[in-house]
């Protein structure tokens, strides 16, 4: 095996994505795919590749010092692809200390076990931390997030991302921890929770229940293609420079609504329902507390110097999305069983 790599959260959503990627493009390497299971994370995502010759699954606590030691002890890793986190910003707001735990001193506790383990020899060692555009903060109407602009982290979620980031360039900077950060916008595709908008939406447009749209729906995100994000860390992992960030983002700025609205006509479509049909279940529900208005990336840097670029046009990623959706209910089914009825009836009421 050429290489030995540790994907913290790869039975997540874009972990999933990013395992799949180089379980089948470097069968040279062995991947150890290293996964909480929360209620977030789910091997069926990766029964596909679940019984190639270069792919491990461990089941751990990435807060657990013992057994992230022991883990570095038996593989002598080359590199980590840090995605393991609490990723919503609503569970955030009821619930900051989890995100503290696995996304600051979860975080913090994999650096230093790789300092330790990695620090007789630094050479071919790379700490890649994976992580949001949500660590800039809000932007007013105009202007786009660029790799130096300041932290102003607004939610416990990304204040954890951001906390997280800041101890990543510590490492480096004070102990000559290899590393590389990137920070991305908003992903979409198939295997996302149906938490996050877009797969609660098409959930409940299946089930006919309302689509509840926060505030005025003015808020403005932009969007990538889950794979398209995969493929930039495949790149950034491979040829970033040590101690760069890199911005990942869509060139594809959407309001809410707007975007809600594109959803809704592609589920007509595809539901062959009456035009309009699913426009009617939207309802304003009250806000969420510290919403931020604006994200928005420049991705020049990742496209100038590694010559990345979205390979999906939105609407067409879009329709793929759905399509998954429609095509794997049994998949949503199992993950909407349980636990998921609690949470949505305590966000939603
Ligand atoms: P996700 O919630 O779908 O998956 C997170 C995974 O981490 C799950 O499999 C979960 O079981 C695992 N996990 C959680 N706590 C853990 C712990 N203590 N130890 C080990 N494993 C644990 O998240 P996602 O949307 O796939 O996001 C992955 C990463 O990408 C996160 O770091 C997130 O901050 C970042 N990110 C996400 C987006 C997005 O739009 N979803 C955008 C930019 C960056
Ligand atoms: P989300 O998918 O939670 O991602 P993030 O907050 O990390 O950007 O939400 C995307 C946008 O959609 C955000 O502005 C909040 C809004 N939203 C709703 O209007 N209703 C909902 O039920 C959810 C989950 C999100």
């Amino acid at each position: 095996m050429k290489k030995t790599l540790l994907i913290t959260g790869g039975a997540g959503f874009i972990g999933s994505h990013v395992v799949r990627l180089f379980v089948q493009k470097y069968p040279e390497y062995k991947i150890v795919n290293l996964d909480k299971l929360t209620y977030a994370g789910n091997l069926e995502n990766l029964s596909d590749v679940e019984d190639s010759d270069n792919y491990i699954f461990e089941k751990g606590d990435i807060v657990d010092k013992e057994f992230i030691q022991s883990l570095f002890k038996k593989y002598d890793f080359n590199g980590v692809i840090h995605l393991a986190a609490e990723s919503h910003v609503d569970r955030s707001i009821t619930n900051p200390m989890e995100f503290i735990m696995t996304n600051v001193v979860g975080t913090v506790n994999l650096l230093n076990v790789a300092k330790n383990n990695w620090s007789d020899d630094f050479a071919d060692k790379l700490f890649y931390h994976v992580s949001t555009d949500e660590v800039y903060g809000s932007l007013p109407e105009t202007g786009l997030f660029l790799e130096t602009t300041p932290y102003d982290p607004q939610s416990p979620y990304s204040s954890s991302k951001a906390s997280s980031d800041h101890f990543v360039r510590a490492y480096g900077n004070t102990y000559g921890l290899p590393f590389i950060i990137s920070n991305c916008s908003n992903n979409y595709g198939p295997n996302q929770f149906p938490e996050k908008l877009l797969p609660l939406f098409i959930n409940n447009i299946r089930n006919n229940k309302e689509l509840p749209v926060y505030g005025d729906g003015l808020f403005t995100r932009d969007w990538l293609y889950v794979e398209d994000h995969a493929r930039a860390i495949d790149l950034i992992y491979h040829k970033g420079k040590n101690a760069e960030t890199y911005n990942i983002g869509g060139f594809n700025e959407w309001t809410n609504i707007d975007l809600i609205k594109v959803m809704c006509a592609q589920m007509d479509e595809i539901l062959r329902n009456d035009k309009g049909t699913s426009e009617q279940l939207i309802t304003y529900v009250k806000d969420r507390p510290g919403h931020d208005k604006r994200y928005a990336i420049d991705a020049s840097k990742i496209k100038n110097e590694l010559s990345w670029e979205p390979s999906l046009q939105f609407e067409e990623g879009l329709q793929k999305t759905i399509q998954w959706y429609m095509n794997n209910q049994q998949w949503i089914d199992n993950v909407t069983s349980g636990d998921y009825q609690k949470y949505y009836m305590e966000q939603y009421g």
